[in-house]
């Protein structure tokens, strides 16, 4: 297809792009870690191009990901703790001489660099579903470069590029693979619903049989249900909502079990802002773990998957995690190579 229009586009959810254009992603993706493989470097990519990172939330695999990614094709990523900047903020939420407006601050960097990339979720936000995806479309209506999302507390479009590129490898394709996305047991509430949203929007656009296995506590957007019933539908897949943990595994081929919060974390009007209750909820369902036996529900060639880091011990078992069946550190390597693919298509 014609790259071109890919080209100053933010990345932001999967929503804002079609199944053909994730389809030249994952082929760029592919190519870039073939070369890669190779020895065969790609410095001319981006040289000399600047990305700005801004995290409110830790991180391991995205910051370390972007910022090879940026060296590999020839650019720099800046690395902006908001608490060491003055904050970005929307309006309404300004501390004077402590953070700053993010019409200001997208602006400006805007002057000086070639992308904005933004994690925020939680806390800084206090827990007000949407409301960091807000400031990142903010970001991006005020920036004139390329905005991209680490993780909001809706959306994690780079890890679910990553887990479809992944199955792929596994599966060789998507038609009649059957990929469960379900909710496992953590002592942390705090974990946005980014991942499993991101992944059954991308798993379905692709046209694997979708399953999301959730108790009824820790049910996911409803937008994000529709968007995957109805790729489903153009696909011609199906997609299926069920709070059977073992039975949504049986022939399973992608078997992705993670925690995510429980709707009462969430401000009202969405949740009640009771993180105790939460707590209670996520304690009643301590089963909900990846062991040998969940795995053995599934196909014979069924992939671990996790976006990682994983709670060992309560999502998971170290002997599937570590077993032969677990893809999830292809998973995490395909996190640079999916980057770097939408990186060279929409910062050129
Ligand atoms: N999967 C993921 O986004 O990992 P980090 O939180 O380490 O970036």
């Amino acid at each position: 297809m014609k790259t071109d229009s890919f080209r100053g586009r933010d990345f932001i959810t999967l929503l804002d792009w079609t199944k053909e254009e994730v389809e030249t992603i994952l082929d760029v993706a592919l190519d870039l870690k073939r070369r890669y493989a190779m020895g065969e470097y790609h410095d001319h990519l981006l040289r000399a191009k600047t990305l700005f990172m801004i995290f409110y939330n830790q991180s391991l695999r995205t910051r370390n990901s972007f910022e090879a990614g940026m060296t590999q094709m020839g650019g720099h990523a800046h690395f902006l703790d908001p608490g060491k900047i003055y904050t970005p903020a929307m309006p309404g939420k300004e501390v004077a001489y402590s953070t700053e407006r993010v019409s200001d601050v997208a602006r400006v960097l805007a002057r000086m660099g070639d992308a904005i990339s933004i994690r925020c979720y939680g806390d800084p936000v206090d827990w007000t579903y949407g409301g960091a995806n807000d400031i990142i479309r903010n970001f991006a209506y005020w920036a004139d470069i390329p905005v991209l999302n680490m993780e909001c507390d809706k959306y994690h479009p780079f890890q679910a590029l990553a887990d479809v590129l992944t199955v792929k490898e596994k599966f060789g394709g998507f038609k009649g693979v059957k990929f469960v996305m379900s909710w496992a047991y953590s002592p942390s509430v705090h974990k946005p619903r980014a991942v499993p949203q991101s992944a059954i929007i991308a798993a379905s656009m692709m046209g694997c049989d979708t399953v999301l296995a959730c108790p009824p506590e820790m049910a996911l957007d409803p937008e994000v249900i529709t968007a995957c019933e109805k790729y489903a539908q153009m696909n011609g897949s199906s997609f299926q909502v069920t709070d059977d943990f073992m039975g949504a595994a049986e022939g399973a081929h992608v078997l992705y079990p993670k925690a995510w919060a429980a709707t009462p974390i969430f401000q009202p009007p969405v949740g009640e802002n009771n993180p105790q209750k939460t707590q209670e909820i996520f304690d009643s369902y301590k089963n909900w773990k990846a062991t040998p036996e969940y795995m053995a529900q599934g196909d014979p060639n069924a992939i671990y998957m996790h976006c990682l880091p994983a709670d060992r011990s309560w999502e998971v078992e170290d002997a599937v995690i570590d077993g032969p069946q677990s893809a999830a550190y292809d998973e995490a390597e395909n996190r640079l190579h999916v980057q770097k693919a939408v990186m060279s298509l929409v910062m050129r």
